[in-house]
């Protein structure tokens, strides 16, 4: 399965949330492929892959899907090993930010579907983390993809926002993708003291929209853990949070079966 975790907003736990469901998979025995849809390479980082824009990388494969090199290389050249054993990393690079208008000009926008159906036989689950826009990367990964996952943070996301959101992301499916399932919400940086978070619970049942049972915890750790370079449940795999991406885990892994 090919997923993708999405919210157009900044610092909502995509990148968390997206390398340590990848590095749960992979310790839980799934060969996993995480894709690093932003130039900012946070998912790349905690991965424990170095951001070096000489090393292959997700920028370098798309020039090459959309016949920018003259080079005969297949996607699987421009996949690296990460931190985690049975998971692999398609590395960020800043380059991402410098071709992305080309790209778009030349309708290379499906060229990212048709590299991962090349490679999606040799891989259990592929995670792909996008940026934090609505941008050509974002549409690419989500025509790519089989399903969608949103994280929001519990302290200061609107219904509106979601809403939002999922109207842009069904314009795609509806266009693009007519598969694509949207799996559902994750509550990120919980803390049962927050006042918000119970009220716009309340209101996305109240709009029928998935949410997880599971909500992820805010822990110093997480960010402890980024620092280290090492996905938490890799790091501190007896930690509460830990036991949460395990858990959430298994909420998805039961939506597809
Ligand atoms: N559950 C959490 N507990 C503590 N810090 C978190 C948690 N989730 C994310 N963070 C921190 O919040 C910041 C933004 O998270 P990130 O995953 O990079 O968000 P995004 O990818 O949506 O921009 C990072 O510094 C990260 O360490
Ligand atoms: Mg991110």
């Amino acid at each position: 399965m090919k997923w993708v975790v999405f919210n157009q907003k900044g610092g909502v736990g995509k990148s968390t949330i997206c390398t340590n469901l990848a590095a749960m998979g992979a310790i839980e025995g799934k060969k996993s492929l995480l894709v690093d849809l932003d130039a900012q390479g946070n998912s790349t980082y905690y991965a424990g892959c170095e951001l070096n824009d000489e090393n292959p990388n997700v920028a370098g494969m798309f020039k090459q899907v959309a016949g920018w090199f003259n080079k005969n290389q297949g996607p699987d050249s421009f996949i690296s090993p990460s931190v985690v054993d049975s998971l692999s990393v398609m590395p960020s690079s800043k380059e991402l930010a410098t071709i992305e208008r080309e790209l778009e000009t030349r309708y290379k926008m499906f060229k990212l579907r048709d590299a991962l159906q090349t490679i999606e036989k040799e891989y259990d689950d592929i995670w792909i983390d996008t940026p934090p826009n609505f941008n050509f990367y974002t549409k690419a990964a989500l025509i790519a993809a089989d399903a969608f996952i949103v994280p929001v943070d519990c302290d200061d996301f609107s219904v509106q926002a979601v809403t939002r959101l999922l109207d842009n992301v069904m314009e795609i499916k509806t266009d693009h993708n007519p598969n694509l399932t949207f799996v559902g919400i994750v509550i990120n940086q919980y803390t049962s003291q927050a006042k918000y978070p119970k009220r716009l619970i309340e209101q996305l049942k109240e709009k029928e929209l998935p949410l997880f049972d599971t909500f992820i915890n805010s822990a110093i750790k997480v960010k402890e853990s980024h620092a280290e370079q090492r996905p938490l449940v890799l790091g501190y795999p007896s930690h509460k949070v830990s036991n949460q991406f395990k858990a959430l885990h298994n909420e998805i892994m039961e939506c597809v079966e």
